[in-house]
């Protein structure tokens, strides 16, 4: 089973310390999430086992690290600056603000007599709100999500030259270094670039928790092929595999479908976008309502090196970009042609894919007494901690000695903790509710016997394991 709606997971994150409410004791701040001890462990283990998968386990993709805040000219060329917008409606009725091409109604129908003028389509009432269904909407107005910033301790507020952006992709920071990278580690194409790292975006309407907030955290690589790839095929692949890390994370495929992005909704630098969807709102009866973007696989063409380069030409042969210093071209030394490379971009979300998870492994069991206890079925790879060691008495020296000297054994090749704060059920529930997938007791026997027992978060069942074997024993039921 996995979780009935989002509210559950809010309530158990709060609860057991994954996700707490920003700046709750001045009253929070909207859409805006801080992640506590097991919050953060779980990203981590979530972006270790992406970049694992991607850097470490291919042979073809590098990793970078850039500046969130880049030179404000690489958002001009980007085309951040003048699309990165949003369209913004009020409804006169409820007073509701909402982005508009979200809304029934906007995007014109198909047929001779469709209206193809966002404003007329809205005047003439074929856009509904979503909240009161009134069709008296606003015209549209453009609204830049880049969240602003100064730089320099002299700059005024409104001075021009000062004005920077807090990245609302991680993806130009790849670009802008695609020849630091290409050069340095001596690549030849096909490579890819990897970058994890936060992202900003003044979304108009934030909200479902970590699913869509101003502040974010994304997964994003950029895969640099021959203009004359299959570029459309890529994709697919691209697609293929990030399903396959999905579900060997813990997703169901079930729970997982993809959506070809239709040409009027694609990003301005896109080809082709293929987003994979995740069912964040099982508890909505329409199927349809159910899904929302977990990541999206796009054809970038050569859209970005191309507008950072120095060199690049427009059809009238006019220079694209006088502002750069470099050509962001390659060349191809088999075939002794110049080229920009073309991009298959995979962007995914660290927290959408935390969400994704913590829904999916949530279950309940119910134990001999009749109790109903909540069990988070993560796949231990991505567990916030592997083992939790409990000694039976907490009021015999030698027993808490031994179960602090197992902790102390088994940190160094995995994530354990300590804990004689209550019985053993209670210890027991609480890191079954926190997806610890093993629970290890000291008792009177082992110090006779040197040995433990381990239970199995999933099926509840123990088994007597020596001390000198248990690191090894853990290590092979953890692998994925
Ligand atoms: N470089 C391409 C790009 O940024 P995107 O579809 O806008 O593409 C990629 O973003 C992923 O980043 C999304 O699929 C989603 O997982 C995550 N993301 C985007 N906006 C977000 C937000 N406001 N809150 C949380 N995650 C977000």
């Amino acid at each position: 089973m996995a979780a009935p709606n989002i509210d559950t997971i809010v309530s158990l994150a709060k609860r057991r310390g994954f996700v707490f409410p920003s700046s709750e004791v001045y009253g929070g701040l909207g859409s805006a999430w801080d992640y506590g001890p097991l919050g953060v462990e779980l990203c981590n283990n979530v972006k270790q086992s992406w970049w694992r998968w991607l850097v470490y386990e291919r042979d073809d993709i590098e990793g970078v690290d850039s500046s969130i805040i880049l030179n404000r000219t690489v958002w001009k060329y980007s085309g951040h600056e003048a699309t990165f917008h949003d369209p913004l409606v009020d409804c006169r009725e409820c007073k509701n603000r909402m982005r508009a091409d979200k809304l029934e109604g906007y995007f014109p129908a198909e047929g001779k007599d469709a209206v193809f003028n966002a404003n007329e389509r809205l005047r003439a009432g074929l856009v509904k709100c979503s909240e009161c269904g009134s069709t008296n909407l606003t015209d549209e107005r453009h609204f830049n999500m880049m969240l602003r910033t100064t730089l320099g301790a002299a700059s005024a507020e409104d001075d021009p030259t000062a004005l920077a952006y807090l990245r609302p992709e991680t993806a130009q920071g790849i670009f802008i270094n695609f020849l630091n990278v290409q050069n340095t580690m001596r690549r030849k194409l096909p490579f890819g670039i990897a970058q994890v790292g936060k992202s900003f975006r003044n979304e108009i309407t934030p909200g479902n928790f970590i699913l869509r907030t101003r502040e974010f955290e994304q997964m994003e690589m950029e895969y640099f092929v021959r203009p004359d790839a299959e570029h459309f095929k890529l994709v697919d692949e691209w697609v293929e595999s990030y399903m396959e890390w999905f579900v060997e994370l813990g997703l169901d495929r079930n729970n997982l479908k993809l959506h070809e992005v239709p040409e009027k909704e694609l990003a301005h630098y896109s080809k082709r976008t293929v987003d994979i969807m995740y069912r964040y709102f099982p508890e909505r009866a329409e199927e349809e309502r159910q899904w929302e973007e977990l990541m999206g696989i796009a054809y970038r063409t050569d859209f970005d090196l191309r507008s950072h380069s120095s060199k690049a030409i427009d059809d009238e042969g006019k220079r694209i970009n006088p502002d750069s210093t470099e050509d962001l071209s390659y060349f191809d030394e088999a075939n002794k042609q110049r080229f920009y490379p073309h991009v298959i971009e995979p962007a995914a979300g660290v927290n959408r894919t935390v969400l994704a998870l913590l829904l999916e492994a949530y279950s309940e069991k119910t134990n001999d007494k009749g109790e109903t206890r909540v069990i988070l079925k993560l796949s231990p790879q991505i567990a916030p901690i592997k083992a939790a060691i409990l000694p039976l008495a907490k009021n015999k020296p030698e027993i808490v000695g031994m179960a602090k000297a197992v902790k102390r054994s088994l940190q160094p090749v995995l994530r354990a903790v300590y804990d004689d704060t209550g019985g053993i059920g209670k210890l027991y529930a609480r890191q079954d509710e926190i997806g610890t997938p093993f629970c290890i007791t000291v008792d009177h026997q082992s110090l006779e016997d040197e040995a433990v027992t381990v239970r199995d978060r999933d099926t509840w069942e123990q088994e007597r394991i020596k001390v000198v074997d248990l690191a090894e024993h853990l290590q092979k039921r953890l692998k994925p």
